[in-house]
């Protein structure tokens, strides 16, 4: 079968290089990829992932038998309608069902209307009475856009000032901040929970867990992600069991009894309150840099998982894991989340490969021949091994011999499970 995915990111290297490892595919496309992509598949950077017409042709010219589609806005932008009107299959969710993620206020109305564990909330549209509202309920308290905002859109206010300037700021993230959402402060340890679903059945991953802030001891600025580690303990199976039975399969319930199938993945982001997991947010894809870490440790052949959610016909019972651990690193460009240099010359590659890194490449290309630096997030540098204290010690050794001007890092990625 002919493979196309969408996406050139940190998680859709770690997609390539899973789908790469399934007897299945015979061509194996990305739009637009990316230089450590290019080792699994043939890379098309001319066309824009948000250009549906271009990759529903794409596709048809090429005979492609199902599009995996990694981030985000294609699937809020409807290219799995695409695609399926065009009889084309695809891995991700339709338009519909993207709104889970793309408008927040959805997602919260729907969790509200289902008894689906989550912060209260209240929506506005009058800034005046979101600060009327935060007046009454006091900080902590958290505010945030309703649209997609590239995970700049939520602010979570320590004090009642900092909250009130909060509703203020929604105005600088364009028509996302023109609906307001203010939610009850959740006091608890986040985990990310992934599943796999065909729209009935559900096929939860191990839970990760992510470190959002740029800073060690979670300081600084919120990014789009500094490292992760799998599994995380703090969703043992009795919380795993909860999971599954209060927010995974009521959800996908939920969104069926409102008329919208979802395929794909859905993303759980929770937060873990007095044992009772609830949900801070879902997303309507695979996590990054959390998909760097689940898929190392998966055994079983995700392309033919995907092919079967594709399909509505999952029937697989429970997904085999390596009894082992994984930690990424996410290397990055100094000055990220806020501006940074680009074209930096990256070396020591070969050496972390040949002390069993997997490099998976977030923001880099080749340039004369060269591999140098070109995003925020650079590289995700991962290790698994039998303990997450040797995958920990291990994962540094290989960070440190890999170098580009001015990189950053956190020291303390996967600290917490190992206190
Ligand atoms: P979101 O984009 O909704 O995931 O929010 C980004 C981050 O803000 C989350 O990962 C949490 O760390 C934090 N956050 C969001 N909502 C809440 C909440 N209700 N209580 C506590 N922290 C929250
Ligand atoms: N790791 C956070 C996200 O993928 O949204």
């Amino acid at each position: 079968m002919n493979v196309l995915l969408i996406g050139g990111g940190g998680r859709e290297h770690a997609l390539a290089w899973k789908i790469s490892q399934s007897p299945l595919p015979e061509k194996f496309f990305a739009i637009p990829g990316s230089p450590g992509i290019a080792n699994f598949a043939e890379c098309v950077e001319n066309i824009s992932i948000n250009d549906n017409a271009a990759i529903v042709d794409f596709a048809k010219v090429n005979a492609i038998d199902l599009v995996v589609i990694g981030p985000e806005a294609p699937l809020v932008n409807g290219l799995v309608d695409a695609l399926n009107s065009a009889g084309i299959k695809a891995f991700g969710c339709t338009k519909d069902a993207a709104q889970i993620e793309g408008s927040k206020i959805f997602a919260k109305r729907l969790m509200k209307k289902y008894n689906i564990p989550t912060a209260e909330f209240e929506v506005f549209d009058n800034p005046d009475a979101a600060k009327n509202y935060i007046n009454i309920k006091g900080a902590p308290i958290v505010i945030k856009a309703d649209g997609l905002a590239a995970g700049k859109g939520v602010i979570v206010a320590q004090t009642l000032d900092e909250a009130l300037n909060a509703v203020d700021e929604m105005k600088n993230f364009g028509a996302a901040g023109n609906k307001i959402v203010v939610e009850e402060f959740m006091d608890g340890e986040e985990a990310s929970v992934l599943a796999l679903t065909d729209g009935e059945k559900i096929l939860p991953l191990i839970a990760a867990q992510d470190h959002k802030r740029v800073d060690d001891g979670d300081k600084g600025l919120n990014t789009g992600g500094m490292g992760a580690y799998a599994p995380a303990p703090i969703v043992d199976e009795k919380i795993s069991a909860l999971v599954e039975e209060t927010i995974l399969k009521p959800t996908i319930a939920a969104l069926k009894s409102e008329g919208i199938t979802y395929r794909g993945c859905l993303y759980a982001g929770l937060m873990i309150v007095n044992g009772v997991p609830k949900v801070v947010e879902f997303n309507c894809r695979f996590g990054d840099p959390e998909t760097q870490v689940v898929l190392p440790l998966m055994e079983d052949d995700l392309l033919a998982l995907m092919i079967d959610c594709a399909n509505g016909t999952l029937t697989t019972e429970k997904i085999s894991w390596l009894n082992q651990s994984a930690v990424c690193v996410i290397m990055a460009s100094g000055g990220y989340p806020k501006s940074y240099k680009k074209n930096l010359p990256i070396d020591g590659m070969t050496k972390a490969k040949s002390l069993g890194a997997l490099i998976f490449h977030a923001g880099t290309k080749i340039v004369d021949g060269e591999l140098v630096t070109n995003g925020g997030r650079v590289l995700g540098v991962t290790m698994t091994a039998p303990t997450l204290q040797e995958a920990v010690d291990k994962v540094y050794r290989c960070v440190d011999v890999i170098h580009f001007d001015d990189a950053h890092y956190r020291r303390d990625i996967a600290a917490r499970a190992l206190k």
